[in-house]
């Protein structure tokens, strides 16, 4: 064992004697190798390793990360990775660990970020991240990367992120047994879903819907907005083109108004995890979530047709909305070459192939082995190559963080007060301050 790994392995020691330790600004880090008990040495600061942060604790998300960090093992036995996972759905509080950690000039050595707005109109445009097309030109990726996804995830001809993977956002789950008992079809409309809710209530159930703490609610209102004004006009709204105020909108906001009536009360309290399992234990019908709930029920050993089944949200077939987990560099990586090596692994086919069959996404890569990703999976990527493809609002691609968190105050409001004219006029006003909208309506201020 040479001296380098000996000291990672009293490192990893300490870990085993306590499963959580402490980076310098007390962030909890977990360790994702075994250790030896050799040597008492601790392990410098220069050492060859890489602290990779994202939010993937648990729930098939997890297990994705850990098929990725074993082939990076293999790969570069010399390099210990520090798995600096910060548990909760879709980041709401790894983003504001990893916020502090940036104000404070301590940045991992590379971060999980979503493709899109959150790359370019917060980390791009705060300066945090180094470009990386020696990347891409070392390694041809430009070949093999989704066309229509360079372009949001450069500025300026600099390209500042390596996507992992594709993920769609409107997909219903849906419990098949209590579809069949009750002789409801899958709905394909949103009269159909109402109809098929409005029978189940009828039937004693008294939340056909299940939901979660705020941000799956964002979810399920990016997927009703998309469902009630097309791709198109869906796609206007993030353009500053669509009137936020207008009538179309207003249409979507009382059709996702009244969607959640049909939910759980307890939703707020509730994981996107906990409410994926409402539907498979039969206490709600429907769930509106990411393809990282196929992940999820894979992990539970559910088995696909029988305990889960799954269609476009209802009015948005053959429309793909997507967004995509990519990794970094920040420009001060405390261990740049080791940084660089967790990105070539990221963006390889063999990485790819590793994480995505057990995370429930697709590789972002085009060039992946089909044969390896389950059924749902494959019908995922046939259909991002055939649909049109829009971005997720609640994931990072269509909104900065500044334009998300003034929608996400006046959603928070409107859970509050349900007052739907409030809410549209907020959402109005949130374009005019922090999106693209200005004075004047349905203009483009870019
Ligand atoms: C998303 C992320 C997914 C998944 C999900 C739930 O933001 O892109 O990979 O982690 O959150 O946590």
């Amino acid at each position: 064992m040479n001296l380098r790994r000996r000291l990672a392995s009293t490192l990893l020691a300490a870990a085993l004697l306590a499963p959580l330790v402490l980076t310098a600004c007390g962030t909890p880090v977990m360790l994702s190798q075994q250790p030896d008990l050799n040597g008492p040495t601790p392990l410098p600061p220069d050492a060859d390793q890489v602290e990779v942060f994202s939010w993937w604790t648990g729930g098939g998300e997890a297990a994705g990360l850990d098929a990725m960090i074993a082939v990076f093992n293999r790969k570069y036995p010399d390099i210990i990775f520090i798995n600096a996972a910060v548990a909760g759905g879709a980041g709401t509080n790894a983003r504001a660990v990893l916020s502090t950690r940036l104000q404070s000039g301590n940045p991992p050595d590379s971060w999980q970020g979503h493709a899109g707005q959150e790359l370019i109109g917060t980390y791009v445009k705060a300066g945090q991240l180094e470009p990386l097309n020696f990347l891409y030109e070392k390694n041809g990726w430009l070949w093999v990367m989704p066309k229509n996804l360079i372009p949001l995830i450069s500025q300026d001809g600099k390209i500042y992120c390596v996507p992992v993977n594709i993920h769609r956002s409107n997909v219903l789950w849906y419990n098949p047994a209590i579809l069949e008992k009750y002789n409801i079809p899958v709905p394909k409309t949103m009269d159909d879903w109402f109809a098929a809710m409005d029978a189940l209530k009828a039937a004693g159930m008294k939340y056909p819907l299940a939901l979660g703490e705020q941000w799956t609610v964002m979810h399920l209102m990016e997927t009703v907005l998309l469902s009630v004004l097309g791709h198109e006009q869906y796609a206007r709204l993030w353009t500053g083109e669509l009137d936020w105020e207008g009538d179309e909108v207003r249409v979507a906001l009382e059709l996702f108004s009244k969607l959640l009536t049909y939910a759980n009360s307890d939703a707020p309290s509730l994981s996107w995890q906990d409410a994926s399992q409402l539907v498979t234990n039969g206490d709600a019908a429907f769930n509106v979530m990411g393809d990282w709930a196929e992940g999820y029920y894979k992990e539970l050993k559910m088995t696909p047709h029988q305990d889960f089944g799954w269609t476009p949200v209802p009015g948005t077939a053959g429309t793909f909305q997507f967004l995509s987990d990519s990794f970094v560099l920040p420009v001060e990586a405390p261990h740049r070459e080791a940084a660089i090596a967790w990105l070539t692994l990221a963006g390889s086919k063999e990485g790819q192939d590793a994480f995505n069959p057990v995370k429930g996404s697709i590789p972002a890569r085009n060039d992946a082995d089909r044969s390896l990703y389950d059924e749902y999976l494959q019908s995922a990527m046939n259909d991002w190559i055939t649909n049109k493809i829009v971005g997720s609002l609640t994931h990072g691609v269509v909104a900065n963080d500044s334009w998300k968190t003034d929608i996400n105050t006046a959603l928070g409001l409107f859970l509050a007060n349900k007052d739907i004219a409030v809410f549209q006029r907020e959402l109005g006003r949130a374009c005019m301050t922090s999106g693209p909208c200005v004075q004047g309506k349905g203009q483009h201020a870019h």
